[in-house]
Formats: C-alpha cells, sequence, structure tokens
C-alpha cells in the first residue's frame, strides 16, 4: 500500500513540470502567463535546495553542525531482496547529548534517559557497529536451523532483530531478552513491521535468569561486560547448554589489551574516534567515569578461555577495531 502511494507520488511529482509547460503549449498563453509558469518551475525545482540551505543557515545561527541528505527508502524492498547486504539499520536519530548537559547518570544505567538517545549513543560509540552487526546478520542466517529460536541478549531498542528480521526470508522466532523495561519498549515499536512475517518475543529479565533451549543463534552483543565476572560463566554455560548441535553464539564486547602502553594507545586512539563522532573531551570524560566499574573489560585471552571453559570448542575472533571484539563460538 505505501508502496503504491509513493510511487504514485513520485509519479505525479516527475509530471509537474513537462504538464506545465503541456498547458502553456496547448492553450497558447499569452508570454505573462507563460513566464508566470516558467516561475512556478524554477520555484518547483529550487525548493528542495532553499529548505536546505534555510535548515543549514538555521543550524549556524545556533552553532550546530549539519549534513543534507536525501533519500527514499521503502522498508518492503528490502524484505523482499534476499541478496541485499544488511547493513541499514533502523536508529532513531534523537541526538546523544547526555554527558554534555547533565545530571548525567553516574554510575552509568540503562534508564529512561539513555533509552531516549540510546541508538545515536551506541552508534557514535561502538566502532564498526553497523559492520558488525550486518556481520551478525550474516551469521545468523548461516547457522539458523528452522523451528528453532534466535536470541538477543542485551536487546536493547531490538535494531538487531529488526534488522534480521528483514534479512531472513523464512519465517522465524525471534526473542529479545533485556532487564530495561523501557528499552524494550522502543523495541516493542520498532519490531511491529517484521512481525507480519516472523513470531516476535520480547523478554523482561535479567539473561542470567533465562533459558536459552532449543535456540540455534544466540547474539550477545556488547552486553556480557556489563555482568558481574562470576555470572558471564554461568551464563556463557547456559547459553552453550541451551543451543542447539551445531548452535552459534555471535559476541561482541569491549575488551583490553594485556599490555599497558597498548591499552594507553588504543585508549587514545578510540577517544579520538568517539570525538571524530562529535564527542566533546567533557562528553568522553564524564562518560569514562560513569562506566568506571560498571563495564569491566576482560583481555581477548580471558574472553576466550571463558567461551572454551563453558563448552564452546571452536572460537573465532571476526572482528576487531580499538578496543572492541566480536567473536563466534560454535556448539
Ligand atoms: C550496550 S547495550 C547492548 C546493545 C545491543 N546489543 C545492540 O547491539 O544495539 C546493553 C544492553 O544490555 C542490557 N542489560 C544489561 N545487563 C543485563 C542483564 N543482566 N540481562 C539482560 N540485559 C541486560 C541493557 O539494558 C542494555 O539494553
Amino acid at each position: 500500500m505505501t508502496e503504491i502511494f509513493f510511487l504514485s507520488l513520485i509519479w505525479v511529482l516527475l509530471f509537474f513540470g513537462p504538464a506545465l509547460a503541456a498547458i502553456a503549449i496547448r492553450r497558447s498563453l499569452s508570454i505573462p502567463w507563460q513566464i508566470v509558469l516558467l516561475i512556478i518551475c524554477l520555484l518547483y525545482a529550487a525548493l528542495p535546495i532553499l529548505i536546505g540551505l534555510g535548515g543549514v543557515g538555521l543550524a549556524k545561527l545556533y552553532n550546530c553542525t549539519t549534513d543534507i541528505n536525501i533519500s527514499f527508502s521503502l522498508r518492503t524492498n528490502l524484505m523482499k531482496d534476499p541478496e541485499i547486504y544488511p547493513t541499514e539499520l533502523y536508529l532513531s536519530p534523537e541526538k546523544d547529548e547526555l554527558f554534555e548537559k547533565g545530571p548525567w547518570p553516574k554510575p552509568f544505567v540503562f534508564n529512561e534517559d539513555v533509552v531516549n538517545v540510546f541508538d545515536n549513543m551506541i552508534s557514535r560509540s561502538v566502532p564498526l557497529y553497523r559492520e558488525v552487526l550486518a556481520c551478525a546478520a550474516h551469521w545468523t542466517k548461516a547457522y539458523y536451523q528452522p523451528g528453532t529460536k534466535i536470541i538477543d541478549i542485551g536487546c536493547s531498542t531490538g535494531t538487531f532483530l529488526d534488522l534480521i528480521g528483514r534479512f531472513l526470508q523464512q519465517p522465524a522466532t525471534l526473542v529479545g531478552i533485556d532487564n530495561s523495561q523501557p528499552m524494550l519498549e522502543k523495541a516493542k515499536e520498532k519490531l511491529l513491521p517484521i512481525q507480519q512475517i516472523h513470531q516476535v518475543e520480547l523478554i523482561c529479565a535479567s539473561a542470567e535468569t533465562c533459558s536459552f533451549e532449543n535456540s540455534s543463534v544466540v547474539i550477545i552483543n556488547y552486553t556480557l561486560q556489563f555482568l558481574p565476572l562470576q555470572v558471564r560463566q554461568k551464563l556463557l554455560k547456559s547459553i552453550y547448554q541451551g543451543l542447539v548441535p551445531g548452535g552459534l553464539l555471535f559476541l561482541s564486547e569491549k575488551v583490553k589489551s594485556s599490555y599497558p602502553l597498548f591499552q594507553e594507545t588504543i585508549t587514545r586512539h578510540y577517544e579520538a574516534f568517539k570525538a571524530y563522532n562529535g564527542y566533546a573531551h567533557t562528553e568522553i570524560e564524564r562518560k569514562k567515569e560513569a562506566l568506571e566499574n560498571v563495564l569491566v573489560p576482560l583481555t581477548e585471552t580471558q574472553q576466550l578461555q571463558m567461551l572454551k571453559d563453558s563448552g564452546f570448542q571452536q572460537v573465532d575472533s571476526l572482528i576487531k577495531l580499538h578496543n572492541f571484539l566480536s567473536l563466534v563460538a560454535l556448539k
């Protein structure tokens, strides 16, 4: 329905100029009327540019940075195209200025204020966020076994579930687990379109209390790092037990280097990455302070060992940039 509406609109807009020209020719309008039609055509063509320039002017006036981006996309096309490289994420545009204005959450919690800007926060703070989610979607599609579940632990606003929901052609049961109710409220909204194809279950609970029975793919991106160490091991064991044979765990985490000098360089590089994404030095420092003792990273070696100790014997690293790592582990 939406597709038909937009396609009709495009045709109407495309024929607007020629239609005016045809009126001028067929009715043999007088020169003044032809000039009026010409002015209407020129204004019509210039309108998007004028609106864009007006926006840029306003942004400058209020000391903001801007970017003009005109795009047109139909969500339904993504569902139909099996070959698409799944990088288009649906992220809420609300800008993360949480640590600029205060009172910011300290210690860091996933409260309503964080949830409102979360999509913007994570996509500006996690290197290669889009690529990691696209990669997770590909691995999920490759290891999904019909009749089993795909579970996203720490699903937040449902960005990954939405992506895999559009990428996976066959109907599946997609489960999102998160212990933040405000996150799940956002996820519920985001996941409405894919529920035409898939069964979606959103569970508000701590992951360590959940069962992963009959799952063929479990995703846990940037979430294990928030759990106490002993709980992480317990959770990984429980995931291993719940996965069907041949099932896959896709894990992304913030990690630290085993070497203090390297860690120092990685941290500086990561901070430069955040500054490049528009965060001020004070925002970066305040968030770092708020995350202290809340997000406790392991080294890559410790993370791999924890997976092996949980039962996963086939473990590989896929992506690493700065202090963020993505791994896959097979049951
Ligand atoms: C950094 S976010 C995860 C981002 C998300 N996976 C993505 O890729 O967009 C961490 C999420 O884990 C949730 N969380 C933290 N501790 C949890 C726990 N013990 N059980 C379930 N969810 C948890 C938080 O509410 C938050 O939504």
